[in-house]
């Protein structure tokens, strides 16, 4: 055999081993510090135990630097494609363009990835509709004819686009009960001076965003409810109304209000249906959560990274604009969750099991 031969046979095997050891999928998830994104993980781990696909996932511990270090360990790695949820919707976007630079297919998770034409897909829950929901509960409970009931808000970090879905869906309802002097606003007058205009802007609402933000921190949040308290007349504690973005941040504030002796009852929004919320609301400590059945957007984002690797076109059923491109998406439907169907709708369809709980 001549050197030659040896030396073409030995590069064919090293190529072929490496490509056999390419990864096809990388995954980034914000951070495993909240048990919503700890749940993705699970999510993600037990629907791959059935493909042949190779998949690796890795958390960004809330930094955009770890995140950029992430997505280029996994391109290094060989990636076709990327599902990425990020921690900072704006600097995620040299991400995006490092990999689709690198040919890799990029999947926006959750939140979307903003100001750049790098995002080829997003998967996502229908995040308008999260905080329609969150606003009509909370009209709902309100006594009819009665006026200005103290309503408090908070919201997620104005680097995730969803605060800013979730507060406008949340907005949408909740205006014209301001309007109509149904509410009060306690905590926030950019809100109070927007309350007679029903479609705010993007900028309008980071005014509010920037006041209310828990940052989706439960310290945040915490500090937050106790310093509005603090602030707040008697008059505007009694039963009052919380809109809070998510459970993390709706259990610290719910924590804060219930040790306020003034205020007598409240009622308190969530999202995520996360295990330590579910066992609140059988408590009586938080009033509802938005259930987004992570399943669905994880089989979602498989199923499309799966397309894309096999050369296919995926259908879409939604389009967001991410200030530069309309990027074509695929949106899950939420479910609101109170103590009544709580057992119907988590535990009857084995998404937990009863003895996760306290009954
Ligand atoms: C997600 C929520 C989550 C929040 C904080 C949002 O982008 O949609 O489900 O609770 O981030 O991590």
């Amino acid at each position: 055999m001549s050197k030659r031969f040896l030396l073409v046979a030995f590069v064919t095997i090293l190529i072929l081993s490496v490509l056999s050891f390419a990864l096809d999928v990388g995954v980034v998830l914000p951070t495993n510090v909240e048990p919503r994104w700890v749940q993705d993980e699970t999510r993600f781990r037990q629907a791959l135990e059935s493909t042949d696909y190779s998949v690796e996932i890795l958390f960004s511990q809330g930094s955009p630097a770890k995140e950029r270090e992430n997505v280029e360990a996994l391109i290094a790695k060989g990636i076709k494609v990327l599902i990425i949820c990020p921690h900072d919707a704006v600097a995620a976007a040299a991400s995006a363009q490092l990999a689709k630079k690198n040919g890799v297919y990029v999947i926006s998770y959750d939140r979307l990835i903003m100001n750049t034409d790098a995002v080829d897909y997003y998967v996502t829950f229908d995040s308008v509709e999260v905080g329609r929901a969150m606003g009509r509960f909370l009209v709902e409970k309100v006594k009819p004819g009665t006026k200005d009931n103290p309503l408090y808000l908070y919201a997620g970090a104005l680097s995730d686009n969803n605060s800013f879905l979730f507060f406008q869906g949340a907005w949408e309802i909740l205006q014209p009960k301001i309007a109509d002097g149904t509410f009060k606003i306690v905590n926030s007058n950019e809100a109070e001076k927007l309350k007679n205009k029903k479609d705010l802007t993007r900028d309008e609402m980071a005014r509010i965003i920037s006041q209310i933000t828990t940052n989706w921190d439960f310290n945040t949040a915490k500090r937050k409810a106790e310093d509005d308290l603090t602030r707040a007349k008697k008059s505007d504690k009694g039963t009052v109304y919380i809109l809070t973005p998510n459970d993390g941040t709706a259990r610290a504030i719910a924590d804060a209000f219930r040790a306020d002796r003034d205020v007598k009852e409240y009622y308190i929004t969530g999202q995520d249906a996360e295990k330590a919320s579910i066992q609140y609301i059988l408590d009586g400590k938080q009033s509802m959560t938005v259930f987004k059945d992570v399943r669905l957007l994880v089989k979602d984002a498989i199923n499309l990274a799966k397309m894309l690797m096999e050369g296919k076109k995926p259908q879409t059923t939604a389009t967001y604009f991410n200030n530069v491109k309309d990027v074509p998406a695929i949106q899950s439907e939420i479910q609101v969750i109170t103590k009544e169907n709580v057992k119907e709708v988590l535990i009857d369809s084995g998404y937990y099991s009863e003895s996760d709980f306290n009954w």
